[in-house]
């Protein structure tokens, strides 16, 4: 074998026999081609994890390398790592090492959190080093730069697939690719932050501060320092982070400065090239801290990465963000695959708009929406069976007793018709919910009113009505104890998990107006008391468009603690705010998972209901706001199109920065080729439906679809400009 021989190459099998058989048959398949090929495989396999797999490896390994036989089995005696195939490698002089894994490559995120995830095909060492000391589990960190060094190419391939191209890592990552390849994620990352006033212009005190670290083995990652504080992040895989060491860290730490170790945490990094020229792109990004902490931020010296630290539990959510923030463009050049999405189906995934799918109601009846919007210039449109087999899906929740329809997000006659139907009761949060309920469903469906607010004549007129009636503060009965003198009431406490879309929509904590203080249940008790009213429920709501499963648990945990302090609860209310992706491909809100975490609790309740009360999960994906568009216009680079109705008839954009996905139901099956920027007639600037879209060239007359917009559509609408919102139609 010659120095750089194009015929053999290092294999380096990971993944173990135990762990996965079907990777196991693969992976000797794959010798066995790799052999038939021409090219000679050198195997370095994890291991040995069984005496007579041990034996194989071995023998394997002696037959394809003969004389280097010492130095493979070293490998397998640690473990056959990375680094050993590395060193294996260069000792041959390969040219190419070949990384076998679960995963057909690295992608710009982890796809288990990221389906959209796209995989990388081509990166430079420094890149694929940066995002593999950042979380990436395809290779070892160390074993890049053994390789490096000696101009060897890695390619990460995968054992299920071993037809896939996979990664290819080199000296040059492919011409024009991004300048962000990844958003990384490394879990287990323990926190230490040292507070003192006397590090201040004080020589030395961050060298005895390292000191303590290497007293006790440990090795720092992250680092960030203020006049007052130092804060730095030590990373599980480096080291061993068990209580006893940290114990004895903190110990010898104290004596320097106030300590505080913050953990479980998570690291999520942006890894690529050029990362400071993307912080003007961060913005929407960091609207994700209004609701979680970023206990850290720093930027790598070499501009490869910018780092957060969060509570481990966010991250995910986080790195979801950023990367539909900066990867959801699509794009990418050569330098970026298809995404995990698409490798797993074998092909295309269906984009919504651009092609098929199966979960867009609208997306085989363009036909009948177009002929809809004959002699109309715009319209909401509303399919009543997505209406229906969502409630049905809610219903199929054993845990729940009770499921209301929030009809505040669309109260359509057919829509709550449609809803109750399938078995859900309603949720009203004013007379005139509770009147049109009433005229459109009978009197027979249960109510629940839960008003904020609200003057002293509705809660008086809806005991008349025979509804439940949800006190949202003390004031009410304080002032108007006549109105719940013996009448049966639900209270409405702020002791939720505070979540939502937007902040405008997250309705716990102190400056929010809902809610009673878990402090004035006590008053609320007296007060009941004393005027012979009953506390039957306890409701909260803690926000709208939450997609994690366990948050209606911890409601009921935070309702069932405050439930102690009445002797006749009979029913919690865990609220609404069911999440709906806007964006496809993204996952929907696990309802089995949501199913389990209350059922967890249903054994500590006794013989009280759970009731739950969405409205976007019922109707969002159920509706669409199609419209004509007006005109066209090209200003420097970007292309406007305007379309007949804006902000009067769909303000979410314009309010939450909301994203409704947009296509031109016209030319459904021509390529979207130009970055659109859509607009309605209303005379303000924000009156913008979406920015920067990507859509076929569009003209007057063509007919424009905003989707999902089923939720909060028609009933956040308004004749500004004295233009009257699109009509509702049915079908
Ligand atoms: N229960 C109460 C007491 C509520 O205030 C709400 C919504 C719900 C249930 C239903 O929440 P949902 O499941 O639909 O998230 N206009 C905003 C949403 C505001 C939600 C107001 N309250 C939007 O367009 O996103």
């Amino acid at each position: 074998m010659t120095s750089q021989d194009p015929s053999w190459v290092v294999l380096r099998f990971r993944g173990t026999p135990d762990a996965d058989p079907a990777a196991w048959a693969t992976f000797s398949e794959i010798a066995r081609v790799r052999a038939r090929g021409g090219e000679q495989p050198i195997v370095v396999h994890d291991g040995p994890q069984r005496a007579e797999d041990a034996l194989s490896f071995v023998k394997t390994v002696e037959v394809a390398i003969g004389e280097v036989r010492a130095k493979v089995e070293a490998g397998l005696d640690r473990g056959g790592s990375d680094e050993a195939a590395a060193r294996i490698a260069v000792a041959l002089g390969v040219s190419l090492l070949e990384v076998w894994t679960g995963l057909p490559g690295m992608f710009t995120a982890d796809p288990h959190v990221v389906p959209t995830a796209r995989r990388l095909n081509r990166l430079s060492y420094n890149e694929a080093q940066e995002i593999v000391t950042t979380g990436d589990q395809a290779l070892h960190p160390q074993c890049i730069p053994i390789v490096r060094d000696s101009g060897i190419a890695i390619r990460i391939r995968s054992l299920g697939e071993p037809t896939a191209a996979g990664t290819a890592i080199s000296s040059r990552s492919g011409a024009g690719g991004p300048g962000l390849k990844a958003i990384s994620m490394k879990k287990g990352v323990v926190l230490i932050s040292m507070e003192t006033v006397g590090m201040w212009q004080v020589v030395g005190f961050l060298a005895r501060a390292f000191q303590c670290f290497q007293a006790h083995g440990l090795s720092v990652d992250l680092v960030a320092t203020s006049e007052t504080n130092v804060t730095v992040s030590l990373d599980a895989r480096a080291n061993t982070l068990d209580r006893t060491t940290l114990d004895g860290l903190v110990r010898d730490l104290s004596e320097l400065a106030v300590v505080r170790v913050i953990e479980p945490c998570a690291s999520v990094s942006l890894v690529g090239r050029g990362i400071r020229g993307l912080l003007p792109r961060l913005s929407p990004a960091f609207e994700v801290f209004d609701e979680e902490r970023a206990h850290m931020v720093t930027q790598a010296a070499n501009d490869l990465n910018l780092t957060f630290v969060v509570d481990e539990d966010q991250a995910p959510r986080l790195v979801k963000r950023l990367h539909h923030l900066f990867f959801s463009a699509g794009g990418g050049g050569a330098d970026v695959g298809p995404t995990w999405d698409e490798l797993r189906a074998g092909g295309p995934v269906p984009v919504r708009g651009s092609a098929r799918v199966p979960d867009a109601f609208w997306v085989d009846r363009r036909e009948e929406l177009m002929a809809l919007l004959d002699g109309r210039d715009a319209a909401y449109v509303y399919d009543l069976e997505t209406i229906r087999s969502r409630a049905r899906a809610l219903r199929a929740i054993d845990s729940l007793d009770q499921v209301l329809y929030a009809m505040k997000a669309n109260s359509h006659a057919d829509v709550i018709r449609a809803a109750v139907t399938e078995g859900l009761g309603l949720e009203c949060v004013s007379e005139g919910e509770i009147d049109h309920a009433r005229a459109s469903v009978g009197g027979d469906v249960p109510i629940l009113f839960t008003p904020n607010f609200a003057p002293r004549s509705e809660y008086r007129d809806a005991f008349e009505l025979g509804v439940h009636v949800t006190v949202d503060g003390l004031h009410p009965l304080r002032a108007w104890p006549e109105v719940f003198r013996g009448r049966p009431i639900f209270v409405r406490v702020d002791a939720g998990d505070g979540r939502g879309h937007h902040e405008k929509v997250r309705t716990v904590g102190p400056g929010a107006k809902f809610g009673v203080p878990l402090d004035d249940l006590p008053e609320v008790r007296a007060i009941t008391d004393g005027i012979g009213a009953t506390v039957v429920g306890l409701h909260v709501h803690s926000g709208s468009g939450i997609l994690e499963p366990k948050h209606w648990e911890r409601n009921a945990v935070a309702l069932l603690a405050a439930a102690d302090s009445f002797a006749n609860v009979r029913y919690v209310d865990l609220g609404g705010g069911l999440g709906v992706p806007d964006r496809p491909g993204r996952p929907h809100l696990d309802l089995s998972m949501l199913g389990e975490g209350l059922a967890s609790v249903r054994h500590t309740i006794g013989e009280r209901q759970l009731w739950l009360e969405p409205g976007r999960f019922v109707v969002a994906e159920a509706g669409v706001l199609i419209a004509r568009v007006t005109q066209v216009k090209r200003k420097g680079e970007r292309h406007f199109v305007g379309i007949a109705t804006g902000m009067n008839s769909l303000i979410r954009p314009m309010l939450y920065g909301a994203h409704h996905d947009i296509v031109n139901l016209t030319r459904l099956d021509a390529p979207p080729t130009r970055l659109t920027t859509v607009v309605g007639p209303i005379c303000e600037t924000g009156d913008r439906l979406g920015v920067d879209r990507l859509l076929p060239p569009t003209e007057e007359g063509d007919v424009i679809l905003i989707d999902q917009a089923g939720a909060y559509g028609r009933v956040m609408a308004s004749s500004y400009n004295m233009r009257p919102p699109a009509e509702e139609l049915v079908i």
